[in-house]
């Protein structure tokens, strides 16, 4: 069975959360895109042949969720020779058989126009940056300063620009519970996939 759930949405909106809790209830395997575009930027070097050479080591560096290499893979991440060169992998993860969760900016619009379940997860600026300094640490003016810029890059780029899918279900977690939005977009799994049950 082939099943795409694509999650797109801002900085630290929530996406990863929802995602792996989605992936434990269906027992979809997930691809944190954001990862691979942290990586490439971390690797250095040219970030077309960094895309191309992308290894498993790679991206098991423990210095790849830091606000530094979220700017930095921002960065990278408006080269159409990077995304390009990530493409092919993530169309293919997201068939993997079982089914599958991406999540990133253009999963819904560019990767995966087809998947079965799209939502835009956001939520406001400084909600955001106050999860984000909880998570890496940081001083939260500085945070939220990184996190509007970043999402102005990956809003204004001319590839793949942040926006939401038009057949995407908007999420705003800002007064909500992480059960809250999990409740939601398990349900709407389950509205595309209703006999898909809790293992
Ligand atoms: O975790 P967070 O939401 O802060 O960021 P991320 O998902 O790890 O993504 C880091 C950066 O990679 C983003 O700011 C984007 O510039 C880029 N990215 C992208 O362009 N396309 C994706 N599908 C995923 C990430």
């Amino acid at each position: 069975m082939e099943f795409t759930v694509a999650i797109d949405g801002p900085a630290a909106a929530g996406k990863g959360t929802i995602a792996r809790a989605l992936a434990q209830r269906f027992g979809f395997a997930y691809l944190d895109t954001g990862l691979l575009y942290r990586a490439v930027a971390a690797k250095g070097g040219d970030p077309v042949q960094a895309a191309l050479g992308l290894t498993a080591e790679d991206l098991a560096r423990d210095d790849l969720r830091s606000l530094a290499a979220g700017q930095a893979a921002s960065r990278v991440a408006a080269l159409a020779g990077v995304r390009s060169a990530l493409t092919d992998f993530q169309r293919r993860f997201a068939r993997t058989a079982g089914g599958a969760i991406l999540d990133g900016r253009d999963i819904g619009t560019v990767i995966c126009p087809m998947a079965e379940v799209k939502l835009y997860v956001t939520s406001s600026a400084e909600v955001r940056a106050v999860r984000r300094a909880r998570e890496v640490g940081g001083d939260l003016a500085q945070v939220l300063a990184q996190l509007r810029e970043r999402d102005a890059r990956d809003m204004g780029r001319a590839d793949a620009p942040l926006r939401p899918a038009q057949d995407a279900l908007l999420i705003d977690t800002t007064d909500l519970t992480i059960e809250q939005a999990v409740a939601l977009a398990s349900a709407a799994v389950l509205a595309r996939f209703p006999e898909r049950t809790n293992p």
